[in-house]
Protein backbone atom coordinates (compact mmCIF):
# COMPACT_ATOMS: atom_id res chain seq x y z
CA UNK A 1 0.00 0.00 0.00
CA UNK A 2 1.14 3.48 -0.87
CA UNK A 3 0.07 6.90 -0.49
CA UNK A 4 1.98 8.58 -3.41
CA UNK A 5 2.17 12.47 -4.11
CA UNK A 6 2.93 13.90 -7.70
CA UNK A 7 4.50 17.36 -7.43
CA UNK A 8 5.57 19.48 -10.29
CA UNK A 9 9.27 20.87 -9.27
CA UNK A 10 9.46 23.83 -11.38
CA UNK A 11 7.27 26.23 -12.86
CA UNK A 12 4.58 23.80 -14.33
CA UNK A 13 3.92 21.21 -17.20
CA UNK A 14 7.06 19.44 -16.39
CA UNK A 15 4.79 16.08 -17.45
CA UNK A 16 2.79 15.17 -14.46
CA UNK A 17 -0.23 14.11 -16.98
CA UNK A 18 1.90 11.15 -18.33
CA UNK A 19 3.53 10.34 -15.12
CA UNK A 20 0.04 10.23 -13.62
CA UNK A 21 -1.31 8.05 -15.93
CA UNK A 22 1.26 5.74 -16.00
CA UNK A 23 1.39 5.47 -12.48
CA UNK A 24 -2.61 5.04 -12.54
CA UNK A 25 -1.74 1.24 -13.75
CA UNK A 26 -1.36 0.20 -10.36
CA UNK A 27 -2.99 2.82 -8.36
CA UNK A 28 -6.38 2.36 -7.04
CA UNK A 29 -7.60 5.97 -7.15
CA UNK A 30 -6.24 9.08 -8.21
CA UNK A 31 -7.29 12.49 -7.21
CA UNK A 32 -5.85 16.10 -7.67
CA UNK A 33 -5.76 18.67 -4.72
CA UNK A 34 -5.55 22.09 -6.01
CA UNK A 35 -5.42 24.22 -8.64
CA UNK A 36 -8.41 24.52 -11.52
CA UNK A 37 -8.62 24.68 -15.05
CA UNK A 38 -5.58 26.51 -15.47
CA UNK A 39 -3.88 23.61 -15.75
CA UNK A 40 -3.22 21.26 -18.66
CA UNK A 41 -2.11 17.66 -18.30
CA UNK A 42 -1.37 16.59 -21.38
CA UNK A 43 -1.32 12.32 -22.20
CA UNK A 44 -0.90 10.25 -25.10
CA UNK A 45 -2.15 7.20 -25.84
CA UNK A 46 -1.75 5.24 -28.85
CA UNK A 47 -1.14 8.50 -30.84
CA UNK A 48 -4.27 10.39 -29.14
CA UNK A 49 -3.74 12.82 -27.11
CA UNK A 50 -5.96 14.20 -24.36
CA UNK A 51 -5.70 17.06 -22.46
CA UNK A 52 -6.76 16.79 -18.70
CA UNK A 53 -7.55 20.18 -17.73
CA UNK A 54 -9.48 19.27 -13.71
CA UNK A 55 -10.01 15.61 -14.17
CA UNK A 56 -7.43 13.23 -12.71
CA UNK A 57 -5.03 11.95 -15.50
CA UNK A 58 -5.97 8.88 -14.18
CA UNK A 59 -9.59 8.86 -15.98
CA UNK A 60 -8.44 7.35 -19.00
CA UNK A 61 -7.76 4.00 -17.48
CA UNK A 62 -10.97 1.89 -17.10
CA UNK A 63 -11.91 1.34 -13.41
CA UNK A 64 -10.04 3.69 -11.38
CA UNK A 65 -12.27 6.45 -9.38
CA UNK A 66 -10.96 9.88 -9.83
CA UNK A 67 -11.70 11.79 -7.31
CA UNK A 68 -11.85 16.26 -7.63
CA UNK A 69 -10.59 17.27 -4.19
CA UNK A 70 -11.66 20.43 -1.94
CA UNK A 71 -8.51 22.11 -2.88
CA UNK A 72 -9.57 22.48 -6.63
CA UNK A 73 -11.76 25.21 -7.99
CA UNK A 74 -13.83 24.41 -10.38
CA UNK A 75 -15.70 26.13 -13.51
CA UNK A 76 -18.74 24.50 -13.51
CA UNK A 77 -18.97 24.65 -17.63
CA UNK A 78 -15.46 23.66 -17.73
CA UNK A 79 -15.76 20.59 -16.15
CA UNK A 80 -19.37 19.15 -18.16
CA UNK A 81 -17.46 19.95 -20.94
CA UNK A 82 -14.34 18.06 -20.27
CA UNK A 83 -16.49 14.99 -18.74
CA UNK A 84 -18.84 15.51 -22.42
CA UNK A 85 -15.31 16.02 -24.54
CA UNK A 86 -14.32 12.49 -22.89
CA UNK A 87 -17.41 10.46 -23.38
CA UNK A 88 -17.48 11.16 -27.37
CA UNK A 89 -13.47 9.91 -27.23
CA UNK A 90 -14.73 6.70 -25.64
CA UNK A 91 -13.70 6.97 -22.29
CA UNK A 92 -16.36 6.50 -19.15
CA UNK A 93 -16.88 9.11 -17.09
CA UNK A 94 -19.66 8.71 -14.60
CA UNK A 95 -19.39 6.66 -11.24
CA UNK A 96 -15.94 6.73 -11.59
CA UNK A 97 -16.17 10.62 -10.65
CA UNK A 98 -16.51 12.25 -7.52
CA UNK A 99 -16.13 15.78 -6.84
CA UNK A 100 -15.58 17.13 -3.11
CA UNK A 101 -18.61 19.32 -1.85
CA UNK A 102 -16.07 21.40 -0.58
CA UNK A 103 -14.64 22.44 -3.52
CA UNK A 104 -14.77 25.93 -5.15
CA UNK A 105 -17.19 27.50 -7.66
CA UNK A 106 -15.50 29.33 -10.07
CA UNK A 107 -18.07 32.10 -10.97
CA UNK A 108 -18.60 34.10 -13.98
CA UNK A 109 -17.28 37.67 -12.01
CA UNK A 110 -14.35 35.85 -11.18
CA UNK A 111 -12.81 36.09 -14.47
CA UNK A 112 -14.17 39.05 -15.16
CA UNK A 113 -12.59 40.40 -11.82
CA UNK A 114 -9.12 39.23 -12.95
CA UNK A 115 -9.36 40.56 -16.59
CA UNK A 116 -9.91 44.08 -15.14
CA UNK A 117 -7.01 43.49 -12.48
CA UNK A 118 -4.40 42.38 -15.28
CA UNK A 119 -5.86 45.59 -17.27
CA UNK A 120 -4.88 47.66 -14.27
CA UNK A 121 -1.58 46.07 -13.88
CA UNK A 122 -0.28 46.64 -17.21
CA UNK A 123 3.51 45.89 -17.34
CA UNK A 124 3.02 44.63 -13.79
CA UNK A 125 0.59 41.86 -15.34
CA UNK A 126 1.04 38.29 -13.73
CA UNK A 127 0.21 37.00 -17.04
CA UNK A 128 -2.50 34.33 -15.72
CA UNK A 129 -4.62 32.10 -17.97
CA UNK A 130 -7.43 34.26 -17.39
CA UNK A 131 -9.42 31.24 -16.01
CA UNK A 132 -10.85 33.52 -12.66
CA UNK A 133 -8.44 30.86 -10.59
CA UNK A 134 -6.89 34.01 -8.43
CA UNK A 135 -10.11 35.71 -7.85
CA UNK A 136 -11.82 32.59 -6.93
CA UNK A 137 -9.28 31.75 -4.23
CA UNK A 138 -9.70 35.09 -2.68
CA UNK A 139 -13.40 34.47 -2.00
CA UNK A 140 -12.49 31.26 -0.15
CA UNK A 141 -10.01 32.75 1.88
CA UNK A 142 -12.43 35.68 2.49
CA UNK A 143 -15.24 33.30 3.69
CA UNK A 144 -17.13 34.48 0.82
CA UNK A 145 -17.06 31.49 -1.59
CA UNK A 146 -19.52 29.49 -3.09
CA UNK A 147 -19.08 25.74 -3.16
CA UNK A 148 -20.20 22.71 -5.43
CA UNK A 149 -22.33 21.52 -2.08
CA UNK A 150 -24.02 24.91 -2.61
CA UNK A 151 -25.69 23.63 -5.97
CA UNK A 152 -27.76 21.12 -4.16
CA UNK A 153 -29.30 23.42 -2.36
CA UNK A 154 -30.53 25.96 -4.36
CA UNK A 155 -32.01 28.21 -2.25
CA UNK A 156 -28.92 28.94 -0.15
CA UNK A 157 -27.30 29.00 -2.89
CA UNK A 158 -29.36 32.03 -4.50
CA UNK A 159 -29.35 33.91 -1.27
CA UNK A 160 -25.33 33.55 -1.27
CA UNK A 161 -25.19 34.49 -4.53
CA UNK A 162 -27.43 37.92 -3.89
CA UNK A 163 -24.89 38.66 -1.21
CA UNK A 164 -22.17 38.21 -3.36
CA UNK A 165 -23.20 40.13 -6.25
CA UNK A 166 -24.40 42.96 -3.97
CA UNK A 167 -20.72 44.47 -3.60
CA UNK A 168 -19.00 42.41 -6.85
CA UNK A 169 -21.56 44.52 -8.96
CA UNK A 170 -20.58 47.21 -6.68
CA UNK A 171 -16.48 46.70 -7.22
CA UNK A 172 -17.10 45.87 -11.20
CA UNK A 173 -19.14 48.90 -11.95
CA UNK A 174 -18.20 51.38 -9.57
CA UNK A 175 -14.44 50.64 -9.62
CA UNK A 176 -13.41 49.12 -12.77
CA UNK A 177 -16.34 50.81 -15.17
CA UNK A 178 -17.15 47.33 -16.46
CA UNK A 179 -20.57 45.46 -17.05
CA UNK A 180 -22.08 44.03 -14.14
CA UNK A 181 -23.86 40.61 -13.44
CA UNK A 182 -27.91 39.68 -12.99
CA UNK A 183 -28.99 37.78 -10.29
CA UNK A 184 -31.23 35.42 -12.07
CA UNK A 185 -29.10 34.94 -15.09
CA UNK A 186 -26.63 33.34 -12.88
CA UNK A 187 -28.56 31.57 -10.92
CA UNK A 188 -30.56 29.78 -13.84
CA UNK A 189 -27.16 29.51 -15.40
CA UNK A 190 -25.29 27.45 -12.45
CA UNK A 191 -28.49 25.53 -11.76
CA UNK A 192 -28.31 23.90 -14.69
CA UNK A 193 -25.03 23.19 -14.42
CA UNK A 194 -26.10 21.57 -10.81
CA UNK A 195 -28.25 19.21 -12.75
CA UNK A 196 -25.35 18.16 -14.87
CA UNK A 197 -23.05 17.89 -11.90
CA UNK A 198 -25.14 16.55 -8.79
CA UNK A 199 -24.07 12.65 -9.74
CA UNK A 200 -20.32 14.13 -8.88
CA UNK A 201 -20.15 15.67 -5.80
CA UNK A 202 -19.52 13.72 -2.54
CA UNK A 203 -17.82 13.81 0.30
CA UNK A 204 -14.67 12.83 -1.23
CA UNK A 205 -12.75 13.30 2.36
CA UNK A 206 -14.75 10.48 3.37
CA UNK A 207 -14.17 7.97 0.55
CA UNK A 208 -10.21 8.65 0.25
CA UNK A 209 -9.61 8.11 3.94
CA UNK A 210 -11.93 4.37 3.67
CA UNK A 211 -9.47 3.59 0.51
CA UNK A 212 -6.49 4.48 3.01
CA UNK A 213 -7.93 2.26 5.78
CA UNK A 214 -8.38 -0.39 3.67
CA UNK A 215 -4.61 -0.30 2.53
CA UNK A 216 -5.35 0.68 -1.27
CA UNK A 217 -2.64 2.40 -3.66
CA UNK A 218 -3.48 5.81 -3.83
CA UNK A 219 -1.93 9.03 -6.47
CA UNK A 220 -2.65 12.35 -5.31
CA UNK A 221 -1.80 14.60 -8.79
CA UNK A 222 -0.50 18.36 -8.10
CA UNK A 223 -1.31 20.79 -10.40
CA UNK A 224 1.34 23.51 -11.61
CA UNK A 225 4.62 23.45 -9.55
CA UNK A 226 6.31 24.33 -6.66
CA UNK A 227 7.67 27.83 -8.05
CA UNK A 228 4.05 28.77 -8.77
CA UNK A 229 2.92 27.36 -5.46
CA UNK A 230 1.20 30.94 -3.60
CA UNK A 231 3.75 30.46 -0.23
CA UNK A 232 7.05 29.22 -1.77
CA UNK A 233 7.05 30.40 -5.18
CA UNK A 234 8.21 33.20 -7.03
CA UNK A 235 5.65 35.32 -5.47
CA UNK A 236 3.64 37.39 -6.90
CA UNK A 237 4.01 35.63 -9.95
CA UNK A 238 2.85 32.17 -8.73
CA UNK A 239 -0.41 31.07 -8.95
CA UNK A 240 -3.00 31.07 -5.66
CA UNK A 241 -2.64 27.53 -4.27
CA UNK A 242 -0.60 25.26 -2.98
CA UNK A 243 0.86 23.49 -5.49
CA UNK A 244 3.95 21.89 -3.20
CA UNK A 245 3.09 18.58 -0.87
CA UNK A 246 1.80 20.30 1.49
CA UNK A 247 -1.55 20.90 -0.76
CA UNK A 248 -2.34 17.78 -1.23
CA UNK A 249 -3.35 17.00 2.70
CA UNK A 250 -5.73 20.67 3.02
CA UNK A 251 -6.79 19.69 -0.61
CA UNK A 252 -7.83 16.57 0.04
CA UNK A 253 -8.31 16.21 3.90
CA UNK A 254 -5.68 13.79 4.35
CA UNK A 255 -3.41 13.34 7.18
CA UNK A 256 0.25 14.11 6.45
CA UNK A 257 1.06 10.91 8.82
CA UNK A 258 -0.84 8.96 5.53
CA UNK A 259 1.35 10.37 2.59
CA UNK A 260 3.97 7.47 1.77
CA UNK A 261 5.61 9.32 -0.53
CA UNK A 262 6.45 12.59 -2.43
CA UNK A 263 7.39 11.95 -6.30
CA UNK A 264 9.11 15.75 -7.86
CA UNK A 265 8.77 16.01 -11.58
CA UNK A 266 11.36 17.72 -13.35
CA UNK A 267 11.38 18.21 -16.79
CA UNK A 268 15.34 17.95 -18.11
CA UNK A 269 14.99 21.88 -18.67
CA UNK A 270 13.06 24.42 -17.61
CA UNK A 271 10.32 26.06 -18.90
CA UNK A 272 7.77 28.98 -17.53
CA UNK A 273 4.81 29.97 -19.26
CA UNK A 274 3.39 33.92 -18.18
CA UNK A 275 5.55 36.42 -16.36
CA UNK A 276 8.15 36.40 -13.54
CA UNK A 277 11.93 35.94 -12.90
CA UNK A 278 13.58 32.96 -14.24
CA UNK A 279 17.25 33.03 -13.81
CA UNK A 280 18.02 30.44 -16.73
CA UNK A 281 15.79 31.43 -19.54
CA UNK A 282 17.31 30.77 -23.08
CA UNK A 283 17.10 33.56 -24.48
CA UNK A 284 18.48 33.35 -28.40
CA UNK A 285 17.83 30.54 -30.75
CA UNK A 286 18.52 27.60 -28.85
CA UNK A 287 15.38 28.61 -26.91
CA UNK A 288 13.63 28.63 -29.78
CA UNK A 289 14.95 25.34 -31.07
CA UNK A 290 13.95 23.65 -27.41
CA UNK A 291 10.24 25.18 -27.38
CA UNK A 292 9.96 23.76 -30.85
CA UNK A 293 11.24 20.64 -30.60
CA UNK A 294 9.59 20.36 -27.06
CA UNK A 295 6.40 21.48 -28.19
CA UNK A 296 6.63 24.08 -25.55
CA UNK A 297 2.78 25.91 -26.09
CA UNK A 298 0.41 26.57 -23.01
CA UNK A 299 -1.87 23.02 -23.72
CA UNK A 300 -4.42 25.08 -21.87
CA UNK A 301 -3.74 28.78 -23.99
CA UNK A 302 -1.54 27.76 -26.40
CA UNK A 303 1.10 30.63 -25.23
CA UNK A 304 4.72 29.89 -25.89
CA UNK A 305 6.90 28.77 -22.99
CA UNK A 306 9.62 30.13 -21.88
CA UNK A 307 12.61 27.65 -22.40
CA UNK A 308 15.98 27.60 -20.40
CA UNK A 309 17.87 25.77 -19.12
CA UNK A 310 17.80 23.13 -15.49
CA UNK A 311 17.77 25.06 -12.48
CA UNK A 312 19.49 23.09 -9.43
CA UNK A 313 19.31 26.23 -7.10
CA UNK A 314 15.27 26.34 -7.72
CA UNK A 315 15.08 22.92 -7.59
CA UNK A 316 16.86 22.44 -4.74
CA UNK A 317 14.23 24.58 -3.16
CA UNK A 318 11.75 22.55 -4.66
CA UNK A 319 13.61 18.98 -2.99
CA UNK A 320 13.76 20.98 0.63
CA UNK A 321 9.80 22.33 0.67
CA UNK A 322 8.30 19.29 -0.99
CA UNK A 323 10.91 16.49 1.06
CA UNK A 324 10.91 14.35 -2.14
CA UNK A 325 10.93 10.73 -2.10
CA UNK A 326 12.18 10.51 -5.35
CA UNK A 327 12.08 11.86 -8.68
CA UNK A 328 11.26 12.09 -12.36
CA UNK A 329 12.75 13.17 -14.98
CA UNK A 330 10.79 13.85 -17.93
CA UNK A 331 11.37 15.17 -21.89
CA UNK A 332 15.24 14.01 -21.46
CA UNK A 333 14.95 12.88 -25.17
CA UNK A 334 14.08 16.55 -26.20
CA UNK A 335 18.34 17.94 -25.44
CA UNK A 336 19.17 15.03 -28.26
CA UNK A 337 21.47 16.78 -29.92
CA UNK A 338 22.63 19.47 -27.97
CA UNK A 339 26.48 19.51 -27.68
CA UNK A 340 27.00 21.38 -24.62
CA UNK A 341 24.61 21.17 -21.60
CA UNK A 342 24.54 23.92 -19.18
CA UNK A 343 23.27 23.32 -15.49
CA UNK A 344 22.59 26.15 -13.06
CA UNK A 345 24.43 25.82 -9.99
CA UNK A 346 24.50 28.88 -8.20
CA UNK A 347 23.38 32.53 -8.85
CA UNK A 348 25.61 35.62 -8.96
CA UNK A 349 24.38 38.99 -7.75
CA UNK A 350 25.69 42.21 -7.14
CA UNK A 351 29.47 39.96 -6.54
CA UNK A 352 27.04 38.07 -4.38
CA UNK A 353 27.07 34.19 -5.14
CA UNK A 354 23.88 32.49 -3.63
CA UNK A 355 23.55 28.66 -3.42
CA UNK A 356 20.10 29.15 -2.06
CA UNK A 357 16.89 30.39 -4.24
CA UNK A 358 16.29 33.84 -2.88
CA UNK A 359 12.58 34.75 -1.38
CA UNK A 360 13.19 38.78 -2.61
CA UNK A 361 11.81 38.86 -5.99
CA UNK A 362 13.70 41.87 -6.76
CA UNK A 363 16.93 40.00 -5.78
CA UNK A 364 16.10 36.89 -8.06
CA UNK A 365 14.86 39.43 -11.33
CA UNK A 366 18.71 40.63 -11.06
CA UNK A 367 20.05 37.27 -10.44
CA UNK A 368 22.48 35.74 -13.19
CA UNK A 369 23.09 32.11 -13.79
CA UNK A 370 26.51 30.14 -12.66
CA UNK A 371 26.89 27.18 -14.93
CA UNK A 372 28.78 23.44 -15.01
CA UNK A 373 29.05 22.28 -19.24
CA UNK A 374 28.32 18.84 -19.52
CA UNK A 375 28.33 17.28 -23.02
CA UNK A 376 25.71 16.69 -24.73
CA UNK A 377 24.89 13.29 -26.69
CA UNK A 378 23.76 12.62 -31.23
CA UNK A 379 22.40 9.59 -30.19
CA UNK A 380 18.12 9.80 -30.12
CA UNK A 381 16.59 9.28 -27.06
CA UNK A 382 13.39 8.76 -27.74
CA UNK A 383 11.63 5.85 -26.71
CA UNK A 384 14.60 4.02 -24.70
CA UNK A 385 13.22 1.73 -22.18
CA UNK A 386 16.53 0.61 -20.39
CA UNK A 387 18.39 3.30 -18.11
CA UNK A 388 21.82 1.14 -19.46
CA UNK A 389 20.52 2.17 -23.32
CA UNK A 390 21.08 5.48 -22.79
CA UNK A 391 23.93 7.16 -25.17
CA UNK A 392 26.56 8.03 -21.73
CA UNK A 393 26.95 10.99 -21.50
CA UNK A 394 22.83 11.06 -20.70
CA UNK A 395 23.62 8.55 -17.86
CA UNK A 396 25.88 11.25 -16.71
CA UNK A 397 23.61 13.98 -17.16
CA UNK A 398 21.21 11.97 -14.65
CA UNK A 399 23.89 10.57 -12.68
CA UNK A 400 24.91 14.54 -12.25
CA UNK A 401 21.35 15.75 -11.51
CA UNK A 402 20.96 12.85 -8.84
CA UNK A 403 23.98 13.64 -6.95
CA UNK A 404 23.12 17.40 -6.89
CA UNK A 405 20.03 17.33 -5.67
CA UNK A 406 20.32 14.17 -3.09
CA UNK A 407 17.60 12.70 -4.12
CA UNK A 408 17.06 9.53 -6.07
CA UNK A 409 15.59 9.65 -9.75
CA UNK A 410 13.51 6.58 -9.66
CA UNK A 411 11.85 7.13 -13.55
CA UNK A 412 13.30 8.58 -16.87
CA UNK A 413 10.33 9.56 -19.46
CA UNK A 414 11.75 9.31 -23.12
CA UNK A 415 8.68 10.14 -25.13
CA UNK A 416 4.73 11.26 -24.88
CA UNK A 417 3.78 7.63 -25.45
CA UNK A 418 2.86 5.49 -22.14
CA UNK A 419 5.75 3.09 -22.74
CA UNK A 420 8.35 5.88 -23.50
CA UNK A 421 9.87 5.42 -19.59
CA UNK A 422 12.27 4.34 -18.24
CA UNK A 423 11.46 2.58 -15.16
CA UNK A 424 14.38 2.18 -12.63
CA UNK A 425 11.82 1.67 -9.87
CA UNK A 426 8.69 0.77 -9.24
CA UNK A 427 6.59 3.30 -6.59
CA UNK A 428 3.46 0.99 -5.85
P1 LIG B 1 1.84 18.83 -17.12
O1 LIG B 1 1.04 20.08 -17.05
O2 LIG B 1 2.91 18.77 -16.08
O3 LIG B 1 1.02 17.57 -17.17
O4 LIG B 1 2.64 18.90 -18.52
P2 LIG B 1 2.01 19.33 -19.95
O5 LIG B 1 1.13 18.24 -20.42
O6 LIG B 1 1.46 20.69 -19.88
O7 LIG B 1 3.34 19.46 -20.81
C1 LIG B 1 4.21 18.38 -20.96
C2 LIG B 1 4.29 18.03 -22.45
O8 LIG B 1 5.39 17.20 -22.67
C3 LIG B 1 3.09 17.25 -22.97
O9 LIG B 1 2.86 17.57 -24.30
C4 LIG B 1 3.54 15.79 -22.84
O10 LIG B 1 2.89 14.94 -23.77
C5 LIG B 1 4.99 15.94 -23.18
N1 LIG B 1 5.88 14.95 -22.56
C6 LIG B 1 5.85 14.41 -21.32
N2 LIG B 1 6.92 13.61 -21.10
C7 LIG B 1 7.64 13.66 -22.25
C8 LIG B 1 8.89 13.08 -22.64
O11 LIG B 1 9.56 12.39 -21.90
N3 LIG B 1 9.34 13.39 -23.89
C9 LIG B 1 8.65 14.18 -24.76
N4 LIG B 1 9.16 14.42 -25.95
N5 LIG B 1 7.47 14.74 -24.40
C10 LIG B 1 6.99 14.49 -23.17
P1 LIG C 1 -0.01 22.71 -15.19
O1 LIG C 1 -0.80 21.99 -14.13
C1 LIG C 1 2.27 26.28 -16.19
C2 LIG C 1 0.80 30.08 -14.56
C3 LIG C 1 0.21 31.12 -15.48
C4 LIG C 1 0.65 32.38 -14.75
C5 LIG C 1 0.49 32.00 -13.29
C6 LIG C 1 -0.81 32.46 -12.67
O2 LIG C 1 -0.41 22.39 -16.57
O3 LIG C 1 1.45 22.54 -14.94
P2 LIG C 1 -3.30 31.58 -12.89
O4 LIG C 1 -4.23 31.52 -14.07
O5 LIG C 1 -3.04 30.25 -12.27
O6 LIG C 1 -3.72 32.59 -11.88
O7 LIG C 1 -1.91 32.11 -13.49
O8 LIG C 1 0.56 30.57 -13.25
N1 LIG C 1 0.17 28.74 -14.64
C7 LIG C 1 0.76 27.66 -15.17
N2 LIG C 1 1.94 27.53 -15.80
N3 LIG C 1 1.48 25.21 -15.99
C8 LIG C 1 0.31 25.31 -15.34
O9 LIG C 1 -0.41 24.25 -14.98
C9 LIG C 1 -0.12 26.59 -14.94
N4 LIG C 1 -1.23 27.06 -14.30
C10 LIG C 1 -1.02 28.37 -14.12
O10 LIG C 1 0.77 31.04 -16.77
O11 LIG C 1 2.01 32.62 -14.97
MG1 LIG D 1 0.51 21.67 -18.26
Amino acid sequence: MAVIVIVGAQWGDEGKGKIVDVLTEKADCVARYQGGHNAGHTVVINNEKFILHIIPSGILHKGKPCIIGNGVVVDPLSLIEEIEGLKKRGIEVGNNLFLSKNAHLIMPYHSAIEREQEKLKGSKKIGTTGKGIGPAYVDKIARIGMRTGDLLYPEIFKEKLRTNLTHVNLILKSLYKAEGFDLDDVYREYMGYAERLSEYIADTDVILNKMIDEKKNLLFEGAQGTLLDVDHGTYPYVTSSSASAGGACTGLGVSPIKITKVIGIVKAYTTRVGEGPFPTEIKDSLGEKLREKGGEYGATTGRPRRCGWLDIVALRHAVRINGFSGLVITKLDILDGIKKIKICTAYKCDGKKYKEFPKELHLLERCEPVYEEFSGWEENTSGVKKFGNLPKEAQSYIKNIEKMLGVEIQIISSGQKRDEIIMTKELF
